[in-house]
């Protein structure tokens, strides 16, 4: 197994494995390392039904099942499919609009998750270009960049996270076919409140773990200070230096860390240029320190 960092930016990209060989302790460890040091890894060329795609994801923990319960495949609730694309009697086949925006995945729960698996079946391409990258942001960094100051007057605060603020935000966008959420999923997913810092189970580092998708407001702070607080840790997260763009190829398994990391489903493709990718999420279940050490 190869790991080839990016040359700017967070991610690496593995490769030498298939994903679909049975993950032995030394290869596990190296991946769960790798995880928490560059937040993404694609693995190219990789060819995993969703059978296997849960053996692979599972190894790291709890897969979760997603609380819309829809577009899953069959047989397994907890392997979601995203896309754009119509069965012949024009039935969506996946989720069309996951994770368009920036967010961190579970930050919304009081369990939060490891790590997504994304493995890409079908690529939507304009003039021989991939559309719909997926992008990623390193909170790793921005921590550390954070002036002492800012630091200083955060460290031990937390702020509340809210499911619906990115639910709503993607209801409204043109073409959604998201309803509002039932009285039973909403209670399913009440807000919770996370550490605006967070040590890294992987890294033993601290993570900006505050994302413009879910987080909603900084617990006993006056409500102006706070929304001038987010909005600066907003902009802060989002310079340039930070910032992976994964242009997706068919055959790609795609592995992002959701703590060290946020990310951004780019909607960059029309309804006729076709994507189609298997998606499972890992829950932070396990002692990470531990298996890393
Ligand atoms: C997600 O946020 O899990 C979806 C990412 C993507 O479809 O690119």
């Amino acid at each position: 197994m190869r790991i080839i960092p990016n040359n700017s930016g967070p991610g690496a990209r593995v490769e030498g494995i298939d994903l679909r060989d049975p993950l032995g302790a030394d290869a596990f460890r190296t991946l769960l390392r790798a995880l928490g040091r560059y937040g993404v890894l694609c693995f190219p060329g990789q060819e995993l039904n969703a059978t296997q795609l849960a053996a692979y994801a599972g190894r790291f923990g709890t897969l979760e099942v997603n609380v819309a319960n829809l577009f899953h495949a069959e047989g397994h609730p907890e392997i979601m499919h995203l896309s754009n694309m119509k069965d012949a009697d024009g039935k969506m086949l996946g989720l069309n609009d996951a994770g368009q925006g920036w967010h961190t995945d579970m930050s919304y729960s009081k369990d939060i998750a490891l790590a997504n698996v994304l493995h890409a079946k079908t690529v939507p391409t304009r003039d021989g270009h991939s559309l719909g990258d997926t992008q990623f942001r390193d909170m790793h960094a921005a921590y550390e960049d954070l002036p002492d100051e800012v630091k200083q007057r955060l460290e031990g605060r937390v702020a509340v996270h809210d499911f619906e603020k990115f639910w709503d935000m993607m209801r409204v966008r043109p073409g959604s076919i998201r309803g509002p959420l039932t009285p039973e999923q909403k209670a399913k997913k009440p807000p919770v409140e996370q550490p605006i810092f967070r040590v890294h189970p992987v890294t033993g580092q601290r993570v900006l773990y505050c994302n413009p998708g879910y987080a909603m407001r900084i617990v006993g702070m006056d409500p102006v200070e706070s929304d001038a607080m987010l909005d600066y840790l907003f902009k802060h997260q989002a310079q340039a230096k930070y910032l992976h763009s994964h242009h997706w190829s068919v055959g790609d398994v795609l592995m992002w860390d959701n703590i060290g990391t946020t990310h951004n489903a780019v909607a960059d493709y029309g309804a006729d240029e076709h994507r189609f990718i298997l998606r499972a999420q890992i829950m932070a279940s396990l002692d990470y320190g531990a298996l890393a050490a």
